[in-house]
């Protein structure tokens, strides 16, 4: 028997954008395949959030359907902590401290700093470049070993990990070295409209983009128009035919089929077949969370108790990891 104790693991969702059908096998999915193996804290990561404006009510609404959603697609809330980060104030306070060990320089260099200025040209605050400063202390404050992320958000751990390091010298061993852990089955899932662009929850481009709460209707409507090219093999080929092979991940996702069998079960068959079949899986799919979502949107005493345990959790754990730091850097203590 395996008596190593269960590594820790940290990873949240800003609450900027409905969740879509590639936040669902992209993240969550691996998220519930992990929930046994190691100990996980799932966030919403609303303080993220307001790096670029938002809607206060729709802010709000994303927030509690976020929840709701983490629980539908099967993460069980007591193996899991799973809390909105504006409920733990340590983020905020481990965040003033980690700003002071990150040099302007090395902010300067993230990527998304520079995309994100290039898109919010009129509103390039504070916030959005000490971004990754609040986000390596979502991670240090629970020592977590492992984050999983997509590629975008591999530079963001690196980050963390050089603050981490960088404290550690200065003082003594304080923080866990987090490395970014991409599964492998993480899929990523492309727009149905651009194919080479990334189904994105905050650009949320009409018919591009399928949304977990998204009615039956619409999502077949979507699937029915999705971009693909002039052949008429179901092949998967990125390069060549992104949007044929995106919907094959797609359905190879929802149905567990291998590209090889769902080559097959096509074969001499147009495109239309091939998307009705796909749109028909993903209702199927998304059918139980969207169900089951609406149950516990329903149901705000349990949900509420759900984040509110999650954050009294969280709490406990970040605590421990403040007092220390506050303690190293040379604090008074209460
Ligand atoms: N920056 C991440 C994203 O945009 C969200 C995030 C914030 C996050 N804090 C985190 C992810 C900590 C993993 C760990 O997707």
């Amino acid at each position: 028997m395996d008596t190593a104790p269960k590594k820790r693991i940290f990873s949240g969702i800003k609450p900027s954008g409905d969740l879509t059908l590639g936040s669902y096998i992209g993240a969550l999915r691996n998220w519930v395949a992990l929930q046994d193996d190691f100990n996980c804290l799932y966030c919403i990561v609303d303080m993220h959030a307001i790096t670029v404006r938002q809607e206060p009510a729709a802010l709000r609404r994303r927030t509690l359907e976020q929840i709701a959603q983490y629980v539908a697609c099967g993460l069980n809330p007591q193996k899991n902590i799973i809390y909105i980060q504006s409920h733990v104030p340590a983020h905020a306070e481990l965040s003033w401290v980690l700003g002071c060990y990150t040099m302007f320089g090395e902010l300067s260099r993230m990527t998304q700093f520079k995309d994100k200025s290039r898109k919010n040209a009129d509103n390039i605050n504070a916030g959005l470049f000490t971004y990754p400063v609040l986000m390596a202390a979502d991670i240090l404050l629970y020592q977590a070993d492992l984050v999983p992320v997509g590629d975008d958000q591999k530079q963001h751990v690196e980050i963390a990990r050089d603050i981490a390091g960088r404290f550690n010298q200065v003082y003594s061993p304080t923080f866990t070295l987090p490395e970014p852990f991409i599964p492998k089955t993480g899929a990523r899932i492309m727009s149905l409209q651009e194919p080479l662009n990334k189904m994105s929850k905050s650009e949320q481009d009409g018919d591009g983009c399928i949304c977990l709460l998204d009615n039956p209707d619409d999502i077949m409507r979507r699937f029915k128009r999705a971009v693909t090219d002039s052949e008429t093999r179901v092949a998967f080929d990125p390069e060549n035919k992104p949007g044929i092979s995106n919907l094959m991940t797609i359905y190879s996702c929802a149905t567990g089929k291998t590209f090889d069998e769902i080559t097959a079960e096509f074969d001499g068959h147009g495109y239309g077949d091939f998307k009705l079949a796909v749109g028909e899986s993903v209702v199927e799919l998304l059918r139980p969370i969207r169900e089951k979502t609406a149950d516990l949107l329903n149901n705000k005493d349990y949900l509420a108790k759900i984040y509110r345990d999650g954050a009294a959790r969280a709490s406990n754990l970040a605590r421990k990891t403040l007092d220390k730091v506050y303690r190293k850097v040379g604090f008074v203590g209460k």
